[in-house]
């Protein structure tokens, strides 16, 4: 029987996910899993089962990944899980970008009371025109689970879409539709493009990419799209271009004190993964995680170990070994096994940074003492026997 504990609510379908063989207790020391969204975990001091912790989401800032990878805890999150919901507040974006929508809304609210909004409406209407997505050209920075649903979306929509990502991986590239201008600089995107969304995530080379120069770059009049991180934008410089005209809309989910309540910035609360379905996408995914890793201990979308996956365990006992990724360590566990005469079925090592993870499938029983001898390895972070 395995415990977790939730330090926010989590989709009632992830739950559902985590059958028979698992509780829920309300005290975190004692369990063997977290679910997790936004909760601060750094100052919070772990119980000696906690295993695992699983973000539902994508973010992971609220939790000190070093010291759960040292204790021996591994980090999930759910890549991807709430792509879908992002890619549709962007198309939003670009439409409320593209005419006046917004302000033709509050315009009419100010007619509330008056008889005569239907005639007053068609002499004023022009106010709020706008034009159309199709045929403009969109630049896509970032191509990964919510940049190749954007970019896709907007080829249906008749946009002319450029994309850009030196790192686009495999299986990105095989879902990108054909019809995506292959961008090989980002500066020939900026050049290009009526309108520009950003998709990358936050890292010492794309934060601030958006600024002063990168808007030079741009056409005039060029609308520009961040719902992924508001560092990726320099905030002073953004203003600065809306000020002048340079850019004529910034369409932002992330409100920060420069700018708001500025002219031609559209600023979203943060929404984009705000819909029930991301929500119960992302306590799905995180919740098939957590068992996979506490039933099977493969681990698939960690952020503190590598992923390894050696299938469902049979019948026999599966040792799993967290550990720092250091010279011979894999020596001193098979000798160990060796000495008692065990048989090795299966093995897998994956490494990631400093810290690797080894499982090993045995035909015979693992006993309490050769698990103690292999806890006690120098190197050795946690040892957990699947029976
Ligand atoms: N608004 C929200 O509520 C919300 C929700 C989910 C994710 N996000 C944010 O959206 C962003 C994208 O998320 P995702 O799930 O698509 O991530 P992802 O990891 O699937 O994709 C990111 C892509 O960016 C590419 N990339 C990295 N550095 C780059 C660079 N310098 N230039 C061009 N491309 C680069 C990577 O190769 C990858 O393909 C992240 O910043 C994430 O935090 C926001």
């Amino acid at each position: 029987m395995y415990k977790y504990h939730c330090l926010n609510p989590i989709s009632q379908v992830g739950l559902d996910q985590l059958d028979e063989n698992y509780v829920k207790t309300e005290d975190a020391a004692e369990a063997d899993a977290i679910l997790v969204r936004s909760a601060k975990m750094h100052d919070m001091e772990f119980g000696k089962n906690l295993k695992a912790i699983a973000r539902a989401g994508a973010g992971v800032n609220n939790i000190p990944l070093d010291r759960c990878a040292d204790e021996g805890i591994v980090v999930f999150n759910t890549p991807g899980a709430n792509a879908n919901g992002v890619k549709e507040l962007a198309i939003a974006g670009m439409l409320l970008a593209a005419r006046d929508i917004i302000g033709g809304i509050n315009w009419v609210q100010e007619y509330e009371e008056d008889g005569d909004i239907a005639k007053i409406t068609e002499k004023k209407k022009k106010a709020f025109a706008g034009t159309e997505l199709q045929g403009k050209k969109l630049g896509v920075i970032g191509l990964g689970a919510i940049g190749v649903l954007v970019a896709n979306a907007a080829v249906h929509l008749g946009m002319d879409v450029y994309g850009y990502d030196p790192y686009v991986s495999v299986d990105s590239a095989w879902r990108l539709s054909r019809n995506i201008h292959h961008a090989k600089t980002v500066d020939e995107l900026y050049k290009e493009c009526d309108y520009i969304t950003v998709h990358v995530p936050a890292l010492e080379d794309t934060k601030g990419m958006i600024n002063k120069h990168a808007i030079s770059l741009m056409k005039d009049g060029v609308v520009i799209l961040n719902l992924a991180r508001d560092v990726l934008v320099n905030q002073e410089d953004i203003v600065d271009a809306l000020v002048s005209g340079k850019v004529r809309c910034y369409v932002t989910d992330f409100p920060t004190k420069e700018i708001v309540g500025v002219k031609g910035a559209i600023v979203i609360p943060h929404l984009g993964a705000s819909t029930e379905e991301s929500e119960d996408n992302c306590a799905q995914m995180a919740a098939a995680e957590l068992r996979d890793f506490l039933e099977n201990g493969n681990i698939t979308h960690s952020v503190n170990y590598p992923d390894c996956n050696m299938g469902e365990k049979g019948e026999g006992e599966r040792i799993t070994i967290l550990h720092r990724n250091i010279p011979n360590m894999l020596g001193q566990f098979t000798g160990l096994l060796a000495d008692k005469n065990m048989n090795i079925a299966l093995m897998t090592n994956k490494s990631r940074k400093e810290y690797a993870y080894t499982m090993i499938d045995v035909d015979t029983d693992v006993s309490a003492e050769l698990e103690e001898r292999l806890s006690s390895i120098d190197g050795v972070l946690k040892v957990r026997v699947i029976r």
